[in-house]
């Protein structure tokens, strides 16, 4: 199936429903202290999310239980809000918000530090967004689907950490994942093509250590490393252009 292209009245609406998924994200960015749940996380994402007049795109999507990934520490991704679940000083938790705003849809995740970090945890959620970034710094018309993973994962090794293989980014528009598949690993000069007018997600999922083997748990959702390595992720949506790519999931200066 070919990938949309889309026009300025479709950007348009992708932008007013990044907009949203990205606010929404800041606010609860905002919000995060110590003893927090991450039941509580969800809570502010729904009522986020709906004062916008927005959707969350991930409460019931193949039966997902929650309106927000709240992924701590070991978790990959996909974990689930709690009640019994806390954050704590030196915690690394990953929010991701997928947002749906008149049929479009915006998703964007980071990681946020509790309070202060161990110096080896501050330099993973360094690494984790300066992957995100390189990722988008290689897109533009023409560029390799394979281009875009080998600047994030020749990054993520020069800085002592590896890339989680077993999970991608996606194409993203009337639906929150859509083809193709978004690897964030080389190599370069392999993979599609991507055009001016596509858009993506980038959303890599970084591992301190060389070892980004993940397992997923019973709840057949949860996704940790296996060593129990910290994992951070980052996550823009965005679209594609002659000259390099617009950030679709940025949030209004206030
Ligand atoms: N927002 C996630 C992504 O970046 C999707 C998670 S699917 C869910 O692709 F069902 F776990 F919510
Ligand atoms: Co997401
Ligand atoms: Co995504």
């Amino acid at each position: 199936m070919g990938i949309e292209r889309l026009g300025p009245r479709q950007v348009a609406k992708m932008r007013a429903a990044g907009r949203v998924a990205a606010e929404t994200l800041a606010a609860v960015g905002a919000a995060l202290r110590p003893g927090m749940s991450t039941a509580d996380i969800d809570r502010l994402v729904r009522a986020d999310t709906a004062r916008r007049g927005a959707r969350p795109s991930q409460l019931g999507y193949h039966g997902f239980p929650a309106a927000v990934c709240t992924s701590r520490n070991e978790v990959v991704c996909h974990g689930i809000p709690r009640e019994d679940e806390h954050l704590e000083e030196g915690d690394l938790v990953s929010v991701d918000v997928t947002s749906e705003l008149g049929g479009w849809h915006g998703d964007n995740c980071a990681s946020f530090a509790l309070g202060a970090l161990s110096a080896e945890r501050a330099h993973l959620l360094d690494v984790g967004r300066r992957c995100r970034d390189a990722g988008i710094a290689a897109l533009r018309d023409g560029v390799r689907l394979g281009d875009v993973g080998a600047a994030i994962e020749a990054l993520a090794r020069r800085e002592g950490c590896s890339v989680v293989r077993d999970y991608g980014g996606h194409g993203i528009g009337r639906a929150m994942h859509l083809p193709p598949h978004v690897a964030h690993v080389g190599p370069a000069g392999r993979g599609r093509r991507l055009r001016a007018g596509m858009a993506l997600t980038v959303e890599p999922m970084i591992v301190l250590g060389d070892d980004p083997t993940v397992v997923v748990d019973a709840d057949g959702w949860t996704v940790r490393t296996r060593s129990g390595a910290p994992c951070v992720q980052f996550e823009h949506t965005v679209l594609v252009t002659r000259e390099g790519a617009e950030i679709l999931t940025r949030a209004r200066s206030v």
